[in-house]
């Protein structure tokens, strides 16, 4: 399931994290990479110590976490520290699969990824190519998205972010741990919460708003892992 979530930062939000982006200092993609990976980035990143990065988690990360689709599409247990890319013209990150298992040995450090998240941080007609592309069981699918939006799709698919032609793709990419760890467990709680959502909201004291209440509440208590 790919999920698009709108509107994660608004246009102050974004101008200023665009500002702490312009001009930071960038590292080597390829630093952060896993082995098999490193052979196809080509990308730069801020540097995992530099200071912009607490700012900039505040806004994107603090923002993220709050989005209501971001909650009850991802479940989220452990979210990751983001990695702030960007990608010059001529930049690219050929097809590959996530690690499965990222974070820092420290005991609870640690955590699975389930779901990959890409933040767009400029505006698609800021520069030409750079679409991240993910194969789906539905086929190729081809994202580049509003600044402040970002797609969230399952770890376990192969993708690849296209070579950017011209301009420069500004992004934030995360991972998450989600309670639960089946993609099609979750994929049924979330539709079965947009349909939650509405009921809570258009009929909140209906018995059939209860009973549906009741099912996706005891769901999620039976199918999290923590
Ligand atoms: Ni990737």
């Amino acid at each position: 399931m790919l999920i698009h979530l709108k509107n994660i930062l608004g246009p102050q939000e974004l101008s200023k994290v665009q500002e702490l982006l312009v001009g930071a200092d960038y590292v080597d993609g390829k630093l952060s990479a896993g082995r098999a990976a490193n052979q196809v980035k080509s990308n730069q990143e801020l540097a995992s110590d530099d200071p912009k990065i607490e700012m900039l988690n505040h806004i994107v990360m603090g923002n993220l976490v709050r989005h209501k689709i971001y909650q009850r599409a991802a479940l989220p247990l452990k979210v990751a520290s983001p990695f702030y890319a960007c990608y010059q013209q001529g930049m690219y990150y050929g097809e590959h699969i996530d690690d499965p298992v990222m974070g820092t040995p420290v005991a609870g450090q640690k955590y699975r990824s389930d779901l990959a998240l890409t933040i767009f941080l400029n505006q698609p007609d800021e520069y030409q190519g750079g679409e991240l592309s993910i194969q789906t069981d539905y086929g190729l699918q081809l994202i580049k998205y509003a600044a402040g939006d970002a797609v969230m799709y399952p770890a376990t698919t192969r993708h690849q972010v296209n070579e950017v032609t011209s301009g420069k793709r500004l992004v934030a990419v995360t991972w998450v741990q989600s309670m639960v760890k089946d993609a099609e467990q979750r994929a049924l709680l979330y539709q079965l919460s947009c349909a939650r959502e509405k009921l809570l909201r258009k009929q909140p004291t209906e018995e059939h708003t209860k009973q549906v209440d009741l099912v996706y509440v005891n769901l999620v208590r039976q199918w999290s892992e923590l």
